[in-house]
This record gives C-alpha cells, structure tokens and sequence, in this order.
C-alpha cells in the first residue's frame, strides 16, 4: 500500500494531540473517534504572522458557536484550548504558521448515539505557512457553479464550521474536473451561498457586496473584519441575497478566508474578468492588510 510521504508534506511541522506535543508521524487519535468515524466534530483555521496569533478570539468564538450549533459538550475550557494553541506555536519555533483546531465529540462505541460521549480529542495542527502562488493574487482565480448545493441550514448547519465537509469535497471535485480552480454553490432556493472554503464577494458600482447569512453559509472571520472595515470607512456594502447572474454583472469578484486573504477571481463560469480593473478590492484589501499588521504588537497573541 502505498502512503502520501508525511515526511515531505509536513516537514517541521508539530502536532498536539489532547495536550502532547509530538511529530506528525507519531501524531495518533483512536479509530473510534466519533471525528473520524462519522466527521462528527468541529475546527478552526488560523494562522499566525511575526510570531502572533492573527484574529485568535474570534476563532475561538466561532469555535465555540460551532460546538453549541451541533451540540458538541465542549470538555476543554477556552482557557485550555488557548494555552495548548499558543504551546503548539512555542514549540513549532515558527514565524508564519498555518494553525488547525480540531475538537471532536471523542472517542465512542460505533454507535451514532452521541449522548454517550464524555470527552473530546483536541487536535492541534501548526505547520509553517508558505506564501500561495503569487500568480493567484496577480493573475486571479477561476470559479464556477456547480451542481452540488450547499448543506441547507435545517440540516448541518453550514454557519457550524464542523468536520463533515464531504459536501465542498464533491463541489471542488467537479470545479476541478471542469477545469476551474474551485467551486461556488447556491442553495436549494438558487441563492449564492459561498466557495468550498472560502466566502465570495461582488463589487458593483462601488458597493462591496457579500451573500446574506440567510442564505446558508459560514460566518467567514475574514468576512466580518471586511464588513467592519466598510462599515468604519464609509465604504459602501450590502450583505445581500445574491444570485449567479448578479455575478455576470459584477464589476469585481473576489474571495476570503484566514489563510488565503483576499484573492481576485478572473473568471466565474464563461464570464472573464479583468483584475487588473479591480480599484475597490485592492483598496480594501490595502486596509485588510494594514489591520493584520496593526494586531500584530498584542501581546496576548505573541508566543
Ligand atoms: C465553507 C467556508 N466558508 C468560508 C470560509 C472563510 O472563513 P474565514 O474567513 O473565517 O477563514 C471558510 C474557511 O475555511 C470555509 O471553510
């Protein structure tokens, strides 16, 4: 049988598996671990710049959100989880990482009763953060519909930032398949909700505009900080129900997350775009960048 070489994908990177540190190779949870038997656990992405955890509270809120979203008991305090995060990072002696924070709803007989569990594994994963291609960011990325729809908020809850991701698995799939970079998905009512694992903005006569929570998405980190920074500037923006043809009128389209930041997308289905034309995105994302750089100094974050 053959492995993916850990050696190479995670050279330097460290693992804590409920509070001890190890290597990604002796890194271990059982296989009865209700996360890897039915992806019934919770995470958080992060990353960390000049030894600071960027947004760290606001993870950790969101964590929780998603845990009270799915009923998970959380058995580790916030306190712990925070401590063992920031040991993690002490450890790595790492600059820039890539922060992963995994709490699953433990190990359990293989039975879907989640009632009988009373603990949680706390996985944490920091490894260093490459740059993503400078090509991405210059030349942008290519998205498309796809036919996959996103989960509908009555079942789980895509604002439940959970470990069943077996859904955005299928949309990036068929993206990939069609030749595009990632996927966008609407909702059953044909609303745009979100990427695979990102959220996804229009411009349009200088309005930045996101898709409405309503519509069933994850309330992206990134996402928010946007918002607020509109909302501070007098910027103008609009949390709207959006459809895909609102994307073929787009002036902009762009996409956000933790770790890839702000990226231009060229292209969503047979519709081009010209980044280079992309004033409003490469304002905002200038004051995304000065805010980062400005939370660095906090000290509660620093390892
Ligand atoms: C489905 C989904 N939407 C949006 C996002 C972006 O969220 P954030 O800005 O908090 O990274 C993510 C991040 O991983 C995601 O998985």
């Amino acid at each position: 049988m053959q492995r993916t070489d850990l050696n190479s994908l995670f050279d330097k990177a460290i693992v804590n598996v409920n509070g001890n540190l190890t290597t990604p190779q002796n890194a271990q949870i059982s296989v009865f671990d209700r996360g890897f038997l039915y992806g019934d656990s919770i995470y958080e992405v992060t990353f960390s710049d000049s030894r600071s955890v960027v947004f760290l509270e606001e993870h950790l809120d969101r964590l929780e959100n998603s845990a009270a979203l799915i009923g998970l008991p959380l058995f580790y305090s916030r306190a712990e989880i925070k401590t063992e995060i920031l040991k993690t990072l002490k450890q790595s002696n790492l600059d820039r990482t890539y922060i992963r924070i995994i709490v699953t709803r433990g190990d359990g007989n293989i039975t879907l009763d989640p009632l009988e569990c009373k603990n949680n594994n706390l996985v944490i994963i920091v490894r260093p953060l490459e740059p993503y291609p400078q090509n991405w960011y210059q030349e942008g990325v290519s998205l498309c519909f796809v036919s996959i729809i996103r989960n509908d908020r009555k079942s789980v809850d895509p604002n439940a930032k959970s470990g069943n991701y077996l859904n955005n698995v299928l949309a990036i799939k068929e993206a990939k398949e069609r030749g595009y970079f990632d996927a966008l998905m609407i909702n059953k009512d044909g609303l745009v909700t979100e990427g695979t694992t990102f959220n996804i903005w229009i411009v349009k006569n200088n309005t930045f505009i996101t898709p409405h929570l309503n519509s069933g998405l994850l309330k992206g980190i990134t996402r928010t900080k946007l918002l607020e920074i509109c909302r501070e500037k007098n910027l103008k923006f609009e949390e709207s129900e959006l459809t895909p043809s609102d994307f073929l009128d787009a002036d902009e389209v762009f996409l956000t997350s933790s770790t890839k930041g702000m990226v231009p997308v060229n292209k969503v289905d047979s519709k081009e775009f010209d980044v280079n034309s992309f004033k409003n995105f490469q304002m905002l994302k200038g004051l995304y960048q000065e805010l980062i750089d400005s939370i660095k100094s906090n000290e509660d974050y620093r390892y």
